[in-house]
């Protein structure tokens, strides 16, 4: 039967790659929401193309990398030092990103990034055509194209200049700002136009794709309907596809004979106190100063807890050569020291923070001993943490404390506590409640969130938006 391939262009792969000898390699399982949602693709063929994370100036590196990734079915885009510099360290993530969570543009030397912006973007382009160009090498007539994220917005246009019949889809796994956030980028014309070259663009939210359409409505004078923006006469169809996880994947591990092991050594170790917990990449947008510190004042205002109770902060590294990831490290670490000499006794501390990954076993292991999950993002697409926590939950049946700043809020809100993350005292509040909240209302959410979980999949999410897609090709054609 006819099966449509599906490429899924990404600036991370599923697999990050390290280099063990000159021709030979070992693959680790790569970080962040982006990857593990995709992971959740089960039953559509897809071929990844992306970075590898790693540089790879030889020849012999190069070749034995591809072959390595190729049984994968992973494709890389070979990127050198001084590209990842420009455009991964510098404009993806020292600019968009920051920027699209509303973070505003670099504090540290403002002028520097002001000067270093073209410089940057430049980079940014080189290396979209670099994704375009391998993207070329493997297209067939019929395939899906599918780009994401803030790293690829110059890919549509890329693409559909090569071939006007690809069919081009695009995904934000962000937010996107309000449009007089976007105003502020130089870029901001130029970006919006390469993006909208894509048949299809998608958000998690809806609020998403009504600031997009603002964006393109207001920056470019684009027309825009209730179906998307129009540019002479040429309809882009923009919408909302909120993204879930592979739930079975969470609630078939707690069965494994190992993850029920893990879950008596944890409860045997936090044996009589309640176990909060974190889990984050180490970014600025996660608000983990804030979540710690609202810690802190519970802390202070609750004396009778303070040997009752460890937040453990899971903080997965990431972006380490961004300078403002390495200021936060350092700040959060200072946080952590203070509260935990203030609080600490000589058997136990109150926050135990921890800089590095987990694997996927003790995760969920973690997920299912805790009582109460804090997601304090100051701004984030969706979270799937969130999610993660609530497939592990179904004997715990523990409470979810949930930026209302999160993508998340939207679909898990009503089965949380929801904070503002920026208030504390509202938080350390949120904590009290949560810890002492009845059995009855905790099931009742519970209930509500898991269902929400099981029934709103990766992999169901992947098969409406590449219907998606196709519709609106067929319907472009049938218009022209
Ligand atoms: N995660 C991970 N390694 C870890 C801990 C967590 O890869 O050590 C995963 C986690 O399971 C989740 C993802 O990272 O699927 C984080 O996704 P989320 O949407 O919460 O935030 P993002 O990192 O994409 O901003
Ligand atoms: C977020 C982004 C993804 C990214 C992930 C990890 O989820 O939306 O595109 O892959 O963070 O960040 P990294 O820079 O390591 O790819």
């Amino acid at each position: 039967p006819f099966r449509q391939r599906l490429l899924v262009v990404a600036n991370r792969l599923p697999v990050s790659a390290v280099r063990t000898s000159e021709d030979s390699w070992s693959m680790e399982m790569s970080a962040g929401g982006l990857v593990s949602a995709l992971l959740g693709i089960k039953e559509i063929e897809a071929i990844w193309i992306g970075w590898a994370g790693v540089n790879v100036p030889d020849e012999i590196g190069q070749k034995t990398l591809t072959k390595a990734l190729a049984e994968k079915r992973c494709i890389p885009v070979i990127l050198d030092e001084e590209i990842v510099h420009q455009y991964y360290n510098g404009y993806c993530n020292n600019i968009l990103w920051p920027l699209f969570h509303y973070l505003g543009l670099p504090q540290e030397d403002r002028l520097a990034t002001t000067r270093s912006f073209q410089s940057q973007f430049a980079a940014y382009k080189k290396a979209n055509q670099m994704f375009a160009d391998v993207v070329k090498e493997y297209y067939q007539e019929g395939d899906v194209v599918w780009c994401h994220d803030y790293h690829l917005m110059f890919l549509p246009k890329f693409l559909k200049d090569y071939d006007s019949n690809m069919k081009v889809g695009w995904f934000l796994h962000t937010p996107f700002p309000s449009s007089e956030i976007h105003r502020m980028l130089p870029s901001r014309s130029e970006l919006l136009h390469s993006v909208i070259a894509a048949d299809l663009v998608a958000f998690h939210t809806y609020d998403y794709a009504r600031h997009f359409v603002s964006a393109c409505t207001r920056i470019l004078g684009l027309e825009g309907t209730p179906k998307g923006v129009e540019d002479q006469g040429r309809l882009t169809r923009v919408t909302a596809f909120p993204i879930g996880i592979d739930s079975e994947r969470f609630i078939h591990a707690l069965d494994l004979p190992e993850v029920k092991e893990n879950i008596k050594e944890f409860e045997e170790r936090f044996k009589g106190r309640k176990v909060m917990l974190g889990v984050d990449r180490l970014d600025m947008i996660k608000g983990i100063p804030q979540k710690i510190l609202a810690f802190e004042k519970f802390l202070e205002e609750n004396a009778c807890w303070r040997d009752k109770v460890v937040l453990i902060q899971i903080a997965v590294p990431t972006r380490t050569d961004v300078l403002e990831y390495q200021k936060l490290t350092s700040q959060v670490h200072e946080i952590v020291g203070r509260i935990n000499g203030r609080f600490g006794t000589l058997t136990a501390v109150p926050v135990l923070h921890l800089d590095r990954s987990l694997e996927f076993h003790k995760l969920c292991a973690l997920y299912a001993v805790t009582d109460v999950a804090l997601v304090t993002s100051l701004r984030d697409g969706m979270n799937l943490v969130s999610y993660e926590y609530v497939a592990c939950q179904n004997s715990k049946k523990g409470v979810l404390i949930l930026s209302e700043f999160a993508g998340a809020a939207q679909s898990l809100g009503a089965g949380a506590i929801l904070v503002n993350p920026w208030n504390i005292t509202e938080v350390a509040a949120a904590i009290d409640q949560a810890l002492n909240m009845p059995s009855d209302k905790r099931e009742k959410w519970h209930a509500r969130n898991f269902l929400h979980v099981k029934t709103h999949t990766a992999q169901q999410w992947a098969e409406t938006l590449v219907s998606e897609l196709n519709q609106t090709v067929a319907e472009q054609r049938r218009r022209t």
